[in-house]
């Protein structure tokens, strides 16, 4: 037998509320056809989508959409969503609005959305934290994809992160996976120490952002911290100063780094084959190639040490409508094997990349109790193959 794609978490590692997730489950895709309907109701009223009762060519509707560049696969993805969502239906080799998109037309009105917005908030309060961004990416679009607006003055108001923050916020299965992902670095970083119980352990964190992870990691290792080198990095400044006032001033064992994981570690300062520990929660598929990514992973790790990847496998719409305002959402490399509409891989992507890039013994871990078919978010565990490509 084969083993499957996604094994389901062994309990025993972490635990998730089942019932609570089913909520949010349930509770996200409302949300996200809210954002669907929204869409349709701002490209109709902004002249983009044909009027009932006509058709247009799919190059017509993006001609009228007018993106700016850097925002073409935008442009696709969201004429694919519309239609997938039956606010568009072909005729022929054209496009129509349907019912459920004049249905939908109410939502160009700012009071209609807020009144709206207000009472999925109320209805779905384990999605809720989703809908501020969803509202504002959605009502400012046209503007955003016309190069009118900057994306960053939509997705981080003022310089503010709140907005995105409050998506990770008390979220069941955000929570699920950074606990995973402190499970799985912790039970490395003690088998380590207690076979080298005078040496210390370094954890590097790529891509660490405002440290979502990073809480729970150091949390799972604050009783090893005396032993413990923990290298908080990103490729962003702001959020290395974000990153200090959080964690810095109780922890003297984390440090904080510039680091661009498209660039080899030891033209940045990095000794290769130095970490126990990789992690990488939610930004290899944000690089331009991810096989060159994991292999500068690999390169940091020694061998038998664990590159702990943390990554959506499956798109969602609600992404597409909202850090797919982000150029960088889109700016993989067009020869990078990514899924359709999106810079993502799916499982099978992911193993056959940490193959390629010299890993071994793959483990994947999504939430226990649903399909395969249903899991969105995978956390990878993989192993550095030692000189003759075995682990330890
Ligand atoms: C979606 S955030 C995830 C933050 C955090 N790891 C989490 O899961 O909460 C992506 C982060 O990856 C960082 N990033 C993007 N490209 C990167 C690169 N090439 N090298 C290192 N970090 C990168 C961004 O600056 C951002 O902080």
């Amino acid at each position: 037998m084969t083993a499957p794609d996604v094994e389901a978490t062994p309990s025993p590692l972490v635990d998730v509320d089942q019932e609570r997730h089913a909520r949010f489950r349930a509770s996200f895709e409302a949300v996200t056809d809210f954002g669907r309907r929204l869409l349709a109701a701002r490209l109709a009223a902004a002249g983009v989508l044909p009027a009932a009762g006509t058709t247009a060519g799919r190059d017509e509707i993006l001609a009228r959409l007018a993106v700016a560049s850097g925002y073409q696969r935008l442009g696709d993805a969201l004429l694919d969503l519309l239609e997938r969502a039956d606010l568009l239906r072909r005729r022929d080799d054209r496009l129509a609005v349907t019912e459920r998109a004049a249905e939908a037309a109410g939502l160009a009105s700012d009071d209609v959305v807020d009144a709206t917005a207000t009472a999925l908030r109320r209805e779905h309060p384990e999605a809720a934290g989703y809908v501020p961004l969803l509202v504002a990416c959605q009502t400012q679009l046209v503007e955003v994809v016309r190069g009118d607006r900057p994306a960053n003055e939509v997705l981080f108001p003022g310089g503010s992160a709140d907005m995105v923050a409050a998506i990770y916020r008390d979220n069941v299965q955000l929570d699920f996976y950074n606990r995973l992902c402190a499970a799985r670095v912790q039970q490395h970083v003690r088998q380590f120490l207690r076979r080298y119980p005078r040496s210390f352990a370094q954890v590097m964190e790529v891509g660490a952002g405002t440290g979502g992870t990073t809480g729970p990691v150091l949390d799972a290792l604050a009783d090893r911290a005396e032993r413990l080198r923990y290298f908080y990095t990103d490729v962003g400044p702001a959020f290395l100063r974000l990153g200090r006032q959080r964690f810095g001033v109780t922890r003297p064992h984390v440090d904080f780094a510039r680091y661009n994981v498209e660039g080899a570690p030891e033209d940045q300062g990095f000794e290769p084959g130095s970490m126990e520990v990789v992690l990488a929660s939610n930004v290899l598929h944000a690089t331009l190639r991810i096989s060159a990514a994991l292999r500068h992973c690999h390169a940091l790790l020694k061998p038998g040490g664990i590159l702990v990847v943390n990554e959506m496998t499956s798109r969602l719409d609600y992404n597409t409508l909202t850090f797919g305002l982000a150029e960088g959402w889109w700016r993989h490399a067009d020869d990078e094997p990514r899924l359709a509409a999106s810079p993502l891989l799916d499982v099978a992507g992911w193993r056959a990349a940490l193959g390629r890039a010299g890993f071994v013994d793959v483990q994947a871990h999504a939430v226990p109790g649903l399909d395969a078919s249903e899991q969105v978010q995978t956390m990878f565990v993989a192993t550095a193959a030692g000189p003759g490509g075995s682990s330890r």
